[in-house]
Protein backbone atom coordinates (compact mmCIF):
# COMPACT_ATOMS: atom_id res chain seq x y z
CA UNK A 1 0.00 0.00 0.00
CA UNK A 2 1.58 3.27 -1.41
CA UNK A 3 2.55 5.54 1.77
CA UNK A 4 0.31 8.02 1.60
CA UNK A 5 -2.99 6.23 1.49
CA UNK A 6 -1.55 3.75 4.34
CA UNK A 7 -0.77 7.12 6.05
CA UNK A 8 -4.52 8.68 5.66
CA UNK A 9 -6.16 4.96 6.40
CA UNK A 10 -4.48 5.48 9.62
CA UNK A 11 -6.09 8.16 10.82
CA UNK A 12 -9.62 6.25 10.78
CA UNK A 13 -8.70 2.42 11.74
CA UNK A 14 -6.12 3.29 14.79
CA UNK A 15 -3.16 1.75 14.73
CA UNK A 16 -2.92 1.30 17.79
CA UNK A 17 -6.37 -1.49 18.43
CA UNK A 18 -6.85 -1.89 14.60
CA UNK A 19 -10.34 -0.84 15.04
CA UNK A 20 -12.43 2.19 14.43
CA UNK A 21 -15.56 4.20 14.99
CA UNK A 22 -16.99 5.97 12.00
CA UNK A 23 -19.85 8.64 12.60
CA UNK A 24 -21.80 8.11 9.72
CA UNK A 25 -23.75 11.26 9.00
CA UNK A 26 -24.34 11.50 5.19
CA UNK A 27 -28.04 10.65 5.44
CA UNK A 28 -29.69 13.67 4.13
CA UNK A 29 -28.01 13.27 1.07
CA UNK A 30 -30.84 11.37 -0.19
CA UNK A 31 -33.41 11.31 2.68
CA UNK A 32 -33.38 15.02 3.38
CA UNK A 33 -33.11 16.38 7.18
CA UNK A 34 -33.25 13.00 8.87
CA UNK A 35 -34.59 12.63 12.84
CA UNK A 36 -31.50 13.22 14.76
CA UNK A 37 -29.52 15.28 11.86
CA UNK A 38 -32.17 17.90 12.03
CA UNK A 39 -29.67 20.87 12.87
CA UNK A 40 -26.16 19.20 12.19
CA UNK A 41 -24.09 22.46 13.77
CA UNK A 42 -25.82 21.83 17.11
CA UNK A 43 -26.33 18.14 16.92
CA UNK A 44 -22.86 17.12 16.15
CA UNK A 45 -19.95 18.67 17.83
CA UNK A 46 -20.72 17.24 20.96
CA UNK A 47 -20.48 13.47 19.17
CA UNK A 48 -16.80 13.74 17.47
CA UNK A 49 -14.90 13.56 20.58
CA UNK A 50 -15.20 9.74 20.24
CA UNK A 51 -15.02 9.43 16.91
CA UNK A 52 -11.82 8.47 14.50
CA UNK A 53 -13.55 9.81 11.74
CA UNK A 54 -16.71 11.41 10.12
CA UNK A 55 -18.94 9.86 7.24
CA UNK A 56 -20.37 13.13 5.60
CA UNK A 57 -20.90 14.80 2.53
CA UNK A 58 -18.92 18.11 1.42
CA UNK A 59 -22.19 20.49 1.38
CA UNK A 60 -22.79 19.43 5.30
CA UNK A 61 -19.18 19.58 6.39
CA UNK A 62 -18.40 23.15 4.63
CA UNK A 63 -21.29 24.87 6.27
CA UNK A 64 -22.14 22.90 9.39
CA UNK A 65 -18.52 21.39 10.70
CA UNK A 66 -16.04 23.88 12.33
CA UNK A 67 -12.81 23.49 9.89
CA UNK A 68 -10.85 23.61 13.03
CA UNK A 69 -11.98 20.09 13.95
CA UNK A 70 -9.55 17.53 14.95
CA UNK A 71 -11.69 14.84 13.75
CA UNK A 72 -10.50 13.32 10.04
CA UNK A 73 -13.16 13.34 7.25
CA UNK A 74 -14.07 10.80 5.15
CA UNK A 75 -16.33 12.00 2.15
CA UNK A 76 -19.26 10.87 0.65
CA UNK A 77 -19.01 11.20 -2.67
CA UNK A 78 -21.81 9.45 -4.68
CA UNK A 79 -25.52 10.11 -4.89
CA UNK A 80 -27.98 12.09 -7.09
CA UNK A 81 -30.75 10.17 -5.89
CA UNK A 82 -33.76 10.71 -3.28
CA UNK A 83 -36.02 8.68 -1.16
CA UNK A 84 -38.56 9.57 -3.86
CA UNK A 85 -36.74 7.77 -6.72
CA UNK A 86 -35.09 4.73 -7.77
CA UNK A 87 -32.05 4.62 -5.29
CA UNK A 88 -29.51 2.76 -7.66
CA UNK A 89 -29.59 5.10 -10.07
CA UNK A 90 -26.70 6.87 -8.05
CA UNK A 91 -23.38 8.41 -9.41
CA UNK A 92 -20.39 9.86 -8.41
CA UNK A 93 -21.27 13.62 -7.44
CA UNK A 94 -18.19 15.06 -5.90
CA UNK A 95 -14.61 15.16 -7.82
CA UNK A 96 -11.49 13.85 -5.84
CA UNK A 97 -9.87 17.13 -5.87
CA UNK A 98 -12.87 18.55 -3.83
CA UNK A 99 -11.76 15.31 -1.75
CA UNK A 100 -8.47 16.74 -1.39
CA UNK A 101 -9.40 20.53 -1.22
CA UNK A 102 -11.09 18.80 2.30
CA UNK A 103 -8.36 17.51 3.23
CA UNK A 104 -10.65 14.29 3.47
CA UNK A 105 -8.52 11.13 4.56
CA UNK A 106 -10.92 8.88 2.51
CA UNK A 107 -13.56 9.27 -0.17
CA UNK A 108 -17.20 6.68 0.19
CA UNK A 109 -19.56 5.69 -2.42
CA UNK A 110 -22.89 2.95 -2.36
CA UNK A 111 -22.72 -0.04 -4.50
CA UNK A 112 -26.06 -1.69 -5.50
CA UNK A 113 -25.76 -5.45 -5.95
CA UNK A 114 -28.74 -7.00 -7.12
CA UNK A 115 -30.55 -3.34 -7.88
CA UNK A 116 -31.63 -1.85 -11.56
CA UNK A 117 -28.02 -0.44 -12.02
CA UNK A 118 -25.67 -2.53 -9.96
CA UNK A 119 -23.80 -2.66 -13.25
CA UNK A 120 -23.67 1.35 -13.34
CA UNK A 121 -22.15 1.49 -9.32
CA UNK A 122 -19.88 -1.40 -9.74
CA UNK A 123 -18.24 -0.10 -12.19
CA UNK A 124 -18.16 3.54 -10.96
CA UNK A 125 -16.47 2.11 -8.02
CA UNK A 126 -14.09 0.70 -10.25
CA UNK A 127 -13.17 4.28 -11.70
CA UNK A 128 -13.23 6.06 -8.20
CA UNK A 129 -10.66 3.62 -7.16
CA UNK A 130 -8.14 4.30 -10.21
CA UNK A 131 -8.63 8.17 -9.12
CA UNK A 132 -8.01 7.65 -5.45
CA UNK A 133 -5.15 5.40 -5.89
CA UNK A 134 -3.25 8.15 -7.92
CA UNK A 135 -3.52 10.43 -5.08
CA UNK A 136 -3.56 7.92 -2.23
CA UNK A 137 -6.94 8.37 -1.18
CA UNK A 138 -8.85 5.62 0.77
CA UNK A 139 -12.10 4.03 -0.74
CA UNK A 140 -15.09 2.78 1.28
CA UNK A 141 -17.18 1.05 -0.52
CA UNK A 142 -21.21 0.69 0.69
CA UNK A 143 -23.28 -2.09 0.17
CA UNK A 144 -26.32 -0.72 0.04
CA UNK A 145 -29.25 -3.04 0.02
CA UNK A 146 -32.66 -2.85 -1.08
CA UNK A 147 -36.09 -2.29 0.71
CA UNK A 148 -37.28 -6.35 -1.02
CA UNK A 149 -33.75 -7.76 -0.18
CA UNK A 150 -32.73 -10.54 2.40
CA UNK A 151 -29.45 -9.16 4.30
CA UNK A 152 -28.14 -12.44 4.46
CA UNK A 153 -24.47 -13.69 4.78
CA UNK A 154 -24.83 -14.75 0.79
CA UNK A 155 -25.86 -11.80 -0.29
CA UNK A 156 -23.74 -9.62 1.98
CA UNK A 157 -21.10 -11.75 1.53
CA UNK A 158 -21.81 -11.40 -2.31
CA UNK A 159 -21.43 -7.68 -2.43
CA UNK A 160 -18.73 -7.49 -0.15
CA UNK A 161 -16.97 -9.29 -1.88
CA UNK A 162 -16.78 -7.69 -5.42
CA UNK A 163 -16.55 -4.46 -3.52
CA UNK A 164 -12.98 -5.93 -2.78
CA UNK A 165 -13.19 -7.00 -5.90
CA UNK A 166 -13.17 -3.45 -7.81
CA UNK A 167 -10.45 -2.44 -4.96
CA UNK A 168 -12.21 -0.49 -2.30
CA UNK A 169 -10.26 -0.13 0.48
CA UNK A 170 -12.36 -0.85 3.21
CA UNK A 171 -16.37 -2.15 3.11
CA UNK A 172 -18.82 -1.02 5.07
CA UNK A 173 -21.71 -3.68 5.10
CA UNK A 174 -24.54 -4.68 7.50
CA UNK A 175 -24.58 -7.52 10.20
CA UNK A 176 -26.31 -10.42 10.13
CA UNK A 177 -27.03 -12.96 12.98
CA UNK A 178 -26.05 -16.13 10.94
CA UNK A 179 -22.90 -16.75 9.31
CA UNK A 180 -21.34 -12.82 9.35
CA UNK A 181 -17.69 -14.56 9.91
CA UNK A 182 -18.14 -15.71 6.31
CA UNK A 183 -18.68 -12.58 4.99
CA UNK A 184 -15.73 -11.00 6.81
CA UNK A 185 -13.67 -14.08 5.73
CA UNK A 186 -15.02 -13.50 2.11
CA UNK A 187 -13.74 -9.89 2.20
CA UNK A 188 -9.64 -9.33 1.63
CA UNK A 189 -10.06 -5.80 2.85
CA UNK A 190 -11.31 -4.68 5.93
CA UNK A 191 -15.34 -4.21 6.99
CA UNK A 192 -17.14 -1.97 9.42
CA UNK A 193 -20.90 -2.00 10.23
CA UNK A 194 -23.63 0.11 9.16
CA UNK A 195 -25.84 0.46 12.03
CA UNK A 196 -29.37 0.41 9.85
CA UNK A 197 -33.02 1.36 11.53
CA UNK A 198 -32.86 2.38 15.01
CA UNK A 199 -33.29 -0.42 17.53
CA UNK A 200 -33.15 -0.81 21.07
CA UNK A 201 -29.42 1.11 22.79
CA UNK A 202 -29.14 -2.58 24.31
CA UNK A 203 -29.38 -4.69 20.49
CA UNK A 204 -27.43 -1.78 18.82
CA UNK A 205 -24.59 -2.40 21.72
CA UNK A 206 -25.08 -6.17 21.11
CA UNK A 207 -25.21 -6.34 17.25
CA UNK A 208 -21.41 -4.11 17.09
CA UNK A 209 -20.11 -6.28 19.90
CA UNK A 210 -20.81 -9.72 17.70
CA UNK A 211 -19.50 -7.84 14.41
CA UNK A 212 -16.22 -7.17 16.25
CA UNK A 213 -16.15 -10.85 17.76
CA UNK A 214 -16.99 -12.19 13.94
CA UNK A 215 -14.33 -10.05 12.93
CA UNK A 216 -15.04 -6.44 11.48
CA UNK A 217 -13.05 -3.71 12.44
CA UNK A 218 -15.31 -1.38 13.71
CA UNK A 219 -18.56 0.65 12.83
CA UNK A 220 -19.44 3.39 10.78
CA UNK A 221 -22.70 3.74 12.46
CA UNK A 222 -25.42 6.74 12.57
CA UNK A 223 -28.82 6.35 13.44
CA UNK A 224 -28.16 4.12 16.19
CA UNK A 225 -25.89 7.03 17.59
CA UNK A 226 -27.40 10.30 16.65
CA UNK A 227 -31.20 9.06 17.38
CA UNK A 228 -30.26 7.54 20.68
CA UNK A 229 -32.00 9.45 23.94
CA UNK A 230 -28.67 10.07 24.92
CA UNK A 231 -26.26 10.04 21.50
CA UNK A 232 -22.76 10.72 23.50
CA UNK A 233 -23.37 8.02 25.86
CA UNK A 234 -24.23 6.21 22.99
CA UNK A 235 -21.04 6.68 20.92
CA UNK A 236 -18.83 6.55 24.26
CA UNK A 237 -19.92 3.00 24.70
CA UNK A 238 -20.01 2.02 20.93
CA UNK A 239 -15.78 2.94 21.44
CA UNK A 240 -15.63 1.12 24.15
CA UNK A 241 -17.06 -2.00 22.39
CA UNK A 242 -15.07 -1.54 19.38
CA UNK A 243 -11.29 -0.24 20.74
CA UNK A 244 -11.73 -1.36 24.67
CA UNK A 245 -13.28 -5.01 24.17
CA UNK A 246 -15.87 -4.17 26.97
CA UNK A 247 -18.77 -6.09 27.52
CA UNK A 248 -22.20 -5.39 26.44
CA UNK A 249 -23.55 -4.78 30.35
CA UNK A 250 -20.26 -2.54 30.69
CA UNK A 251 -21.30 -0.48 27.23
CA UNK A 252 -24.74 -0.19 28.33
CA UNK A 253 -23.51 1.37 31.61
CA UNK A 254 -21.38 3.97 30.00
CA UNK A 255 -24.66 4.50 27.24
CA UNK A 256 -27.06 5.03 30.76
CA UNK A 257 -24.45 7.54 31.81
CA UNK A 258 -24.30 9.62 28.81
C1 LIG B 1 -26.55 5.59 3.85
C2 LIG B 1 -25.28 5.29 4.50
C3 LIG B 1 -25.14 5.54 5.95
O1 LIG B 1 -23.91 6.17 6.16
C4 LIG B 1 -25.18 4.21 6.64
O2 LIG B 1 -26.42 3.61 6.43
C5 LIG B 1 -24.78 4.25 8.11
O3 LIG B 1 -25.73 4.75 8.87
P1 LIG B 1 -26.73 3.89 9.76
O4 LIG B 1 -25.90 3.35 10.90
O5 LIG B 1 -27.73 4.91 10.19
O6 LIG B 1 -27.30 2.77 8.92
O7 LIG B 1 -24.34 4.86 3.89
O8 LIG B 1 -26.54 5.06 2.58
Amino acid sequence: MDWGLKNRLSKTISPKTGKTVMLAVDHGYFQGPTTGLKNPKEDLPKLLPYADSLFITRGILRNCIDANTNVPIFLRVSGGTSILGELSNEDITTSMKEALRLNSVGVGMSVFVGAKNEDRTISNLGRLVNEAEDVGMPVLAITAVGKDMVRDARYLGLASRICAEMGAHIVKTYYCEKDFDKVVEGCPVPIVIAGGKKIPEKDALQMASNAIRDGAVGVDMGRNIFQSDKPVGMIKAINAIVHKNVSVKEAFDIYKNG
